[in-house]
């Protein structure tokens, strides 16, 4: 059976918020610690890798971040140009034919063309051949876009496979298309919050990646799980309707109690619902009071992926 780490592509998605930078920042130093060469690209975002490796801010160029590890933050426009550049061959052609007003705006109001650049560069990188043959990394993983614009990016290369004439693009769309959707070599992964809002939203999300587009979900990641301090009796005991307030002795507490017994208990339905209703594996990753600033946070969550 293949496991989460045996894949060479893969592509983290989730609502805004919900953890995606870090969990795939987290999915790099695990794979890395298995010898494995790791990519991590965000999509032209106001990017935090380097935060989290404590390296400096990250262009569009790779560069390396840890032991194992290179990063970049795509930028699409240069991501197109590569590609014309890479099909044309010669920069004059490229300049003569991309260099005009008309082909630019063209380009940024044809829907899916930027998010095509940018997924196709990230999964280029996956399969492209260093001068020895071998590919220069085992692995890419995409910071993809929030859950729309994530399923509008994995949209573009099946409409491409669908409607494009023969020719290179298609071909490369062919490509790529055909990696995504083998589970053996695409890893589909949906960051989420052990609540109600982010989990139906996970549900949609997985509905669409598998019934319209074919994907396979390969794990769900559940960001930000807090430690039950009370049994399942004592949460319906602490969520009873009752007399105490505030102003009452021990009403502070109690309160305090109530709030986080109710926190528990959407959790553990939201756990819940997440395991009746997604059969892809789960890993759970506890929330950080501090926050994730830093290396150590996400090493320590990079373990969870063991
Ligand atoms: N397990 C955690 N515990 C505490 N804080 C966390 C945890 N995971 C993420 N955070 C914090 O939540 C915020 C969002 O995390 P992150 O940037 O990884 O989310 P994202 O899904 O990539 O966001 P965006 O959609 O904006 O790209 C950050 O401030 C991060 O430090
Ligand atoms: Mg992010």
């Amino acid at each position: 059976m293949t496991t989460l780490h045996d894949r060479r592509f893969y592509f983290v998605t989730g609502k805004g918020g919900v953890g995606k930078t870090t969990v795939a920042s987290a999915l790099a130093l695990s794979l890395a610690a298995r010898g494995k060469r790791v990519l991590i690209c965000a999509c032209n975002a106001k990017e935090r890798f380097s935060s989290l490796f404590e390296a400096p801010p990250l262009g569009h160029d790779v560069v390396a971040v840890a032991e194992n590890v290179w990063a970049a933050n795509i930028d699409p426009a240069r991501a197109m140009e590569e590609y014309g550049l890479m099909i044309l061959r010669s920069r004059t052609v490229y300049r003569a034919v991309f260099d005009n007003r008309y082909v630019r705006s063209f380009f940024r109001a044809t829907p899916g063309l930027y998010e095509w650049a940018m997924l196709g560069k990230a999964w280029f990188h996956a399969v492209e051949p260093s001068p020895d043959g071998a590919p220069p990394y085992d692995a890419v993983i995409l910071d993809a876009p929030a859950t729309g614009h994530g399923l509008d990016m994995l949209r573009v290369p099946k409409v491409i496979v669908d409607v494009v004439p023969p020719g290179i693009l298609r071909r490369d769309a062919e490509r790529a298309w055909e990696m995504f959707r083998d589970e053996r070599q695409t890893g589909v992964v949906i960051v989420t919050l052990p609540e109600d809002m982010p989990v139906n939203e996970t549900l949609e999300l997985s509905q669409a990646l598998t019934s319209e587009l074919g994907l396979h979900v390969s794990e769900v990641v559940v960001n930000g799980m807090i430690p039950p301090l009370f049994s399942a009796p004592e949460r319906a005991s602490l969520l009873a309707p009752r007399d105490v307030t505030e102003g009452t002795p021990g009403g502070v507490a109690v309160a305090a109690g109530a709030r986080r017994a109710l926190r528990e208990r959407i959790q553990a339905e939201a756990i819940a619902r997440l395991g009746r209703e997604l059969s892809a594996p789960k890993t759970y990753v506890p929330l950080y009071f501090g926050g994730v600033n830093g290396l150590g946070e996400v090493r320590e969550i990079a373990r969870r992926f063991a």
